[in-house]
């Protein structure tokens, strides 16, 4: 059965990324390697889409380009009604302070600094009083399940209770995109399972998309479509209907 979702990238929901014909390469001259080579891809608000294809088919870099962290070769890039290379290179910083948030395999904790205190670094950058992210922080920690861990450093806390962290930091700003690279890759199906689901539960909303690019096949049933990518393009992107019906 074929059902139209709202979270459907299509003519119906605002794009919160709209990707067209972009091209990445690195290196100088003759020994330039071409990566991204013409790359689109829809991502609707409401929408989470999942990015997955072989080690090397340019994932991370595509996430890059679009976050603004590496600066696309041509091609346009519109994320959240901003055109990214058109942006300088303090508002790309200031864009996404105020509007991403970021999911990678490795935690990316910071070892001295407590659940909370890491939780809360997205709005201490943004200028918020300490108090007042760390109250925002605590709040968010007991929605991934870490009420009571709060004021443990990372290396006390197993790698499910690092990663719903990462979540928390990811979602405490209230980001209109969350980008995720690989954020099951270092947890065991259970765990994984658990971090999707919790994203999916207080991560989704219609006014936010996520893109989660992933190796991880059990966690696929979390996306509302999958794009697969192949040498440094986007082959097909399919609706995953097994959500059709949730
Ligand atoms: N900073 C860089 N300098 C030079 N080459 C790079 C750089 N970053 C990535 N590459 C190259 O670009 C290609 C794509 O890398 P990328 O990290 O985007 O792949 P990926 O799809 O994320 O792979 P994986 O699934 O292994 O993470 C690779 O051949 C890689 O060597
Ligand atoms: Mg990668």
């Amino acid at each position: 059965m074929t059902t139209v979702k709202r979270t459907q990238a299509n003519g119906d929901t605002p794009a919160a990324v709209r990707v067209r014909g972009v091209y990445k390469g690195f290196g100088e001259g003759q020994t330039r390697i071409p990566v991204l080579k013409g790359v689109d891809l829809d991502v609707a608000l409401g929408e989470i889409l999942l990015l997955a294809g072989p080690s090397g088919s340019g994932k991370t870099t595509l996430l890059s380009v679009i976050a603004g962290i590496l600066d696309s070769d041509g091609g346009t890039l519109n994320v959240l009604g901003s055109s990214i290379p058109e942006l300088s290179p303090d508002a790309k910083t200031r864009f996404r302070k105020q509007n991403l948030g970021f999911i990678f395999q490795q935690y990316n904790l910071l070892p001295p600094l407590t659940a909370a205190e890491n939780a809360a670094v997205p709005l201490i950058i943004r200028g918020l009083p300490r108090s007042q992210a760390i109250a925002r922080a605590t709040e968010v920690l007991h929605e991934v399940g870490l009420g009571d861990r709060i004021d443990f450093l990372p290396a006390k806390l197993s790698g499910g209770q690092q990663q719903r962290i990462a979540i928390a930091r990811a979602l405490v700003g209230e980001p209109r995109l969350i980008l995720c690279d690989e954020p099951t890759a270092n947890l065991d199906g259970e765990s994984g399972r658990k971090a999707m689901e919790l994203l999916r539960r207080i991560g989704n909303r219609p006014d936010r998309a996520m893109i989660v690019v992933t190796h991880d096949s059990r966690i696929f049933e979390f996306a509302d479509r999958i794009a697969h990518m192949e040498d440094g393009r986007i082959e097909h992107v399919k609706q995953n209907h097994g959500r059709d019906h949730s």
